[in-house]
């Protein structure tokens, strides 16, 4: 699978929301990261439907990554479903039921992934991955852009990539948080195809440059890993 990129809004200009996206969409970016905070399972508050339904009215046409963190998980996926989310994904901690909500994900013709946390096993995937398209693995802890890539992600994702070869589905494997330019080869390496970088991209002045640069590390990385 081509390697995408999808900046994360959580570091866009909010005033500005829609600018932004069309921005990094234009820049070159693949898909639009879209971070759902609830203050509850997650220390802070951000953005949710209305504000998906919003970019699609606008015109945005891009796959829209919706990344839970929320508790409970199933209303709120419903809410997504009907405003255009792509792909959804959520904490397996903060839903009474993941697989429950699997079904519920795909049923809405939307595409499900699973968050793992820093301190997640992946051994929730023993009996979700045959029925997940994305697998997501934290490299901070959820709640704030901005914050310290944790290394030990990059053993997490070689192992993730070994249980969705192990599969035999065409599962992506996204990688969140400290994402940037500089250890973009690094995680390709240990098997991401689908990098969220918030500050990274919209801290930078040059938003294409920023994503052609990541883009040449992630390749770098990829034919490095064979
Ligand atoms: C953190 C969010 C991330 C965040 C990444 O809870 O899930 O998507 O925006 O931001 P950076 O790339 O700045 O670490
Ligand atoms: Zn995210």
């Amino acid at each position: 699978m081509d390697a995408v990129i999808a900046p994360s809004i959580l570091s866009a200009d909010f005033a500005r929301l829609g600018e932004e996206v069309d921005a990094v969409l234009r820049g070159g970016a693949d898909w639009v990261h879209f971070d759902v905070m609830d203050n509850h399972y997650v220390p802070n508050l951000t953005i949710g439907p209305l504000v998906c339904e919003a970019l699609r009215k606008a015109g945005v046409t891009a796959p829209i990554d919706v990344h839970l963190m929320v508790s409970p998980v199933d209303p709120i996926v419903v809410d997504f479903a009907k405003v255009g989310a792509t792909y959804i994904s959520f904490h397996p901690e903060a839903s009474q039921h993941p697989h429950r909500t699997v079904q519920l994900i795909r049923s809405l013709g939307c595409r499900p992934g699973l968050v793992f946390n820093p301190a997640t096993p992946l051994d929730w995937l023993d009996h979700l991955i045959d029925d997940l398209d994305l697998v997501l693995i934290m490299s901070v802890n959820p709640g704030f852009g901005g914050q310290k890539f944790i290394p030990q992600a990059l053993a997490k994702l070689a192992a993730a990539r070994a249980r969705i070869e192990a599969s035999g589905r065409p599962v992506r494997l996204e990688i969140d948080g400290g994402v940037k330019v500089d250890n973009a080869a690094q995680i390709a390496r240990a098997g991401a195809d689908a990098f969220v970088a918030g500050s990274a991209i919209f801290g930078s002045g040059d938003y294409a440059a920023t994503i052609a640069a990541m883009r040449a590390q992630i390749d770098v990385g990829r034919r490095s890993a064979g």
